[in-house]
């Protein structure tokens, strides 16, 4: 039966559920960090930078002497990294060789709708000749009221203006029902977004920036990606498996699509671009040596960008969709010590993330400046027009077990929000468990939590936020950017997938 709302927000945090892989897993931090290819442009002409993406299946060797399987973009797990310089638009080509439709996001990107990756706006595969299904996991019954809300290509353009603060965002399917069994199944990559300004700061760069796409899987006995259920289409699937109730958790985490793995480092500051890409596993990291001290995380920046001035943490929670932008310096770690990147919610092997090994001392010209950035929007509560409160609870819908929104799971054909372009809103969030809530188009400011300032990772600007049990948030933004129709969802990719998303417009 269906576990009341109340009752899910007294349970702990739902880390048993995960699923076991069957293959034997390698030691930890012994197969080394790699780091996504940069995806060189197919043309630099007329002011944009264009892309070509193929997204297709292949097989990779992610656990040693394994093949596993995957949906891919460019034939890598993450996907291959775009590079761009701020205000500079970029166009991205996709072509779609994998068995079912696909639909491309820019996570973070200040995209018009035409290009954001709406759910139904489908890239079909080439050999597509079948309807399209929209009756996903959570429709059943079919959650599709209006099918003219449907948009099918064969090869889709998507434009990105990146006329936006720079920051590391990242792409990854969006396919209404069907998201997060397309990302479990290798469908991300990251997109880093540059400028002058930053640049000027001194920051840790070149080899010592590394983006970390950290995320779980879980693999079965013939190395394949295990997952609730794998079958091209879910309408077959008899009920809602348990694990997708809290989200699909694996056994195994992979940083780059590495598990567990190690990296070496100079005796120096490093940037590390943190993104949680798992879909619905949350962490709290810290850096512990050898000696069990740990290393201060110098946080940088935040979803949309650099903080005011940095924030030193001892540990670092981050959810499904966040990025943290973090200075590690390992100047004072004897060469040949290891800092290890531990998971504080993780049991057993699902503790470690990764290691750092100082191999060697070195120079190091790098620096993090007090002020940080100058151009972090300074909302009042006194500039909203309005106030709006969404609530984010399981409910009944369709004769099953949902995640909704104010009582309704995503309808693409419904309006949920209307709001005019330029306008400051107060959005009051709550939930039930644990919801990271994520918003299309616009960055926000936290506001509040239970009534209280907000925490020291809530700072700078922000497109997700981490919603506790029961608690409610304030956000504050300014619906600035583009007019049209887009999303706001919870990044927990299985509660996404059974309806916790709506519709926003922009008029
Ligand atoms: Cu990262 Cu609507 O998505
Ligand atoms: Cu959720």
């Amino acid at each position: 039966g269906l576990t009341t709302a109340g009752a899910l927000a007294r349970r702990p945090p739902r880390t048993g559920d995960e699923l076991r892989s069957e293959v034997p897993l390698p030691p930890p931090f012994e197969v080394p960090l790699p780091l996504p290819p940069v995806l060189k442009p197919v043309s630099t002409a007329g002011g944009v930078d264009r892309y070509e993406i193929t997204q297709r299946e292949t097989s990779a060797e992610i656990l040693p002497g394994v093949r596993t399987p995957l949906w891919t973009y460019e034939g890598t797990f993450p996907g291959p990294t775009i590079e761009s310089r701020r205000g500079r638009p970029v166009t991205v080509t996709h072509r779609n060789e994998l068995p079912v439709p696909t639909v491309v996001h820019l996570h973070g990107g200040r995209t018009p709708a035409s290009s954001d990756g709406y759910p139904t706006d489908l890239v079909l595969p080439e050999k597509w000749h079948e309807p399209v299904s929209m009756h996903g996991m959570h429709g059943m019954g079919g959650n599709m009221r209006d099918p003219r809300a449907v948009v099918t290509r064969r090869i889709r353009d998507y434009t990105f203006p990146l006329d936006q603060r720079p920051t590391l965002l990242w792409y990854h399917d969006h396919r209404m029902d069907f998201t997060a069994p397309a990302i479990w199944r290798g469908l991300a990559g990251l997109h880093l977004v540059r400028d002058a300004a930053e640049e000027a700061l001194g920051l840790p760069s070149g080899r010592r920036e590394l983006p970390l796409m950290i995320a779980d899987r879980a693999f079965t006995a013939d190395g394949s990606l295990r997952y609730p259920a794998l079958d091209r289409d879910l309408r077959t699937r008899p009920g809602v498996e348990e694990p997708y109730a809290a989200g699909v958790l694996g056994d195994v985490i992979l940083v780059n699509g590495a598990p567990w793995p190690v990296h070496e480092v100079d005796a120096a500051r490093y940037r590390l671009r943190v993104l949680n890409a798992s879909n619905a596993r949350h962490y709290d990291l810290e850096a512990v040596l050898d000696d069990g001290r740990r290393l201060d995380l110098v946080q940088v920046g935040a979803d949309q960008g650099l903080l005011a001035s940095p924030v030193v943490h001892r540990n670092l929670p981050i959810a499904p969709a966040e990025r943290y932008d973090v200075v590690l310096d390992f100047a004072r770690v004897p060469v040949g010590g290891r800092v290890r990147i531990v998971n504080r919610l993780g049991s057993g092997r699902t503790r470690d993330v990764m290691a750092f090994r100082v191999a060697r001392r070195a120079a190091d010209d790098s620096r993090v400046p007090r002020v940080l950035s100058r151009d972090l929007p300074s909302w009042r509560r006194s500039d909203a027009v309005r106030t709006r409160e969404f609530s984010f609870r399981a409910g009944r819908m369709d004769g099953g077990h949902g995640w909704l929104i104010d009582g309704r799971p995503f309808d693409p054909s419904r309006t949920d929000v209307t709001t005019r372009l330029g306008d400051t809103e107060v959005w009051r969030l709550v939930a039930d468990v644990h919801h990271p809530v994520h918003l299309h188009m616009v960055g926000f400011r936290v506001l509040s939590r239970g009534g209280r300032p907000p925490l020291p990772h809530d700072a700078g600007l922000k497109d997700t936020i981490s919603l506790r049990p029961g608690e409610a948030a304030e956000i504050i933004t300014r619906f600035d950017g583009y007019r049209g129709r887009f999303l706001f969802h919870c990044h927990n990719a299985e509660h996404e997938d059974m309806g916790m998303m709506a519709n926003l417009e922009v008029t």
